[in-house]
């Protein structure tokens, strides 16, 4: 089975790279490289021994996907390409837009016509707002509060249309909670451009001396010790449920939607004090007025894609910590 994984040199797409070749997949990546690095591509393939077929292009360049439609076998695509910063999404509404949905819909008109019907979609659980009560299950009122989250709502949407009208389509919606860590081996992980917005690669360049202290946005929400609580998941973790969804994929299941977190809240501090024991020092911080925007507890139930697809997230906070950690130093820099 070939598979096609748009924004192929992301984060999160890079260590599904890995599960998927280690899995027996075939991988054609695509990625506009603005939010990343080929270097993530070559290291998948050193890490596995083998090869992914790799175009630097933009998914909105409809000659470019066609040409990858027609010189490789596509049986599925998972659809990671997209900006993601909540904060530059306010700014910069209509470059979201246009790259998002625009993008997206770019890529479906291609699906369709090489009648190409398998999608994996990187949702978020920002599509739920301020939930009223935790765990979150898929069930719970969608809201959005910002740019970046409307693209995340308004694909979803788009994907839930597509599939009423042309039933042949086979889509898995995956709403990711917070994923954090990197792959054990330190070759790859998550290498943001400039100052991080998240709170793990932020920690990481503390924990690194790059920076020199943690702000931690509100101690006084309404939470076990006042900083703000979130499903934290382990990237690979994370990667691995997007195998057991391309599986999913082969059963024919229609338009399917699942939650991939662990099921746990852990707090800001929780991670201050798990990584500093993975660094093994203190980490200088403090604590700032709240973010806007922000919410004090989000966490996932996440037994439907247990009882569904047989996944569940295996590693914890402390493993967390140490392969965020163990990636930093192996790569201060990130893969410049
Ligand atoms: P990432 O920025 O590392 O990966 C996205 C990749 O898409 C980048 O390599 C970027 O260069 C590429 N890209 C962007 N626009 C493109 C375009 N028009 N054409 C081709 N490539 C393009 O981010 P990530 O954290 O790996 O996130 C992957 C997906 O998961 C995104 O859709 C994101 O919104 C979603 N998601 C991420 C998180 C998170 O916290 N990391 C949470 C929920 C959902
Ligand atoms: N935080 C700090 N200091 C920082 C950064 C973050 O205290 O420097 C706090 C935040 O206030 C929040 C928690 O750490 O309480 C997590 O913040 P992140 O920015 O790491 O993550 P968010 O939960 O805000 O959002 C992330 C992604 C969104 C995605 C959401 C759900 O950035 O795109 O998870 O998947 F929608």
């Amino acid at each position: 089975m070939k598979i096609l994984v748009t924004g192929g040199a992301g984060y999160i797409a890079s260590h599904t790279n890995l599960e998927l070749l280690n899995a027996g997949y075939e991988v054609v990546a695509i990625d506009n490289l603005s939010n990343s690095c080929k270097e993530s591509i070559r290291r998948v393939e050193k890490i596995t021994g083998k090869e992914i077929s790799f175009y630097e292009n933009d998914i909105r360049d409809k000659e470019a996907l066609i040409n990858i439609f027609n010189k490789e076998n596509i049986d599925g695509v998972i659809h990671f390409a997209g900006l993601k910063a909540v904060g530059e999404s306010c700014r910069i509404p209509l470059e979201y837009y246009n790259n998002n949905i625009s993008g997206t819909i770019n890529l479906l008109e291609v699906m369709d016509r090489f009648d190409v019907k398998n999608l994996v979609f990187s949702s978020s659980a920002t599509v739920y707002g301020d939930p009223k009560t935790v765990p979150i299950t898929e069930d719970f009122p969608l809201s959005v509060t910002n740019p970046y989250g409307r693209t995340k709502l308004m694909i979803e949407d788009i994907l839930r249309d597509l599939y009423s009208a042309d039933p042949e389509w086979n889509i898995a919606i995956l709403r990711y909670f917070n994923p954090i860590g990197a792959h054990e081996s330190g070759e790859i992980g998550e290498d943001p451009n400039g100052i991080p917005n998240n709170l793990l690669p932020y920690i990481a360049k503390v924990a690194s001396g790059i920076l020199d202290k943690i702000n931690i946005f509100g101690g006084d929400y309404d939470t076990h010790d006042g900083t703000g609580v979130r499903d934290f998941i382990h990237v690979v973790d994370l990667s691995l449920g997007h195998i057991k969804a391309i599986e999913k994929l082969g059963d024919k299941p229609g338009l399917v939607t699942y939650n991939l977190g662990t099921g746990q809240g852990h707090s800001v501090m929780d991670i201050i004090n798990n990584y500093e024991k993975a660094c093994n020092k203190k980490l200088p911080y403090v604590i700032t007025d709240r973010r806007p925007g922000d919410i004090a507890v989000s966490f996932a139930d996440p037994s439907k894609a247990y009882n569904e697809l047989g996944w569940k997230a295996k590693r914890g906070i402390e493993e967390m910590c140490r392969d965020s950690y163990n990636w930093q130093s192996k790569n201060p820099n990130g893969y410049r």
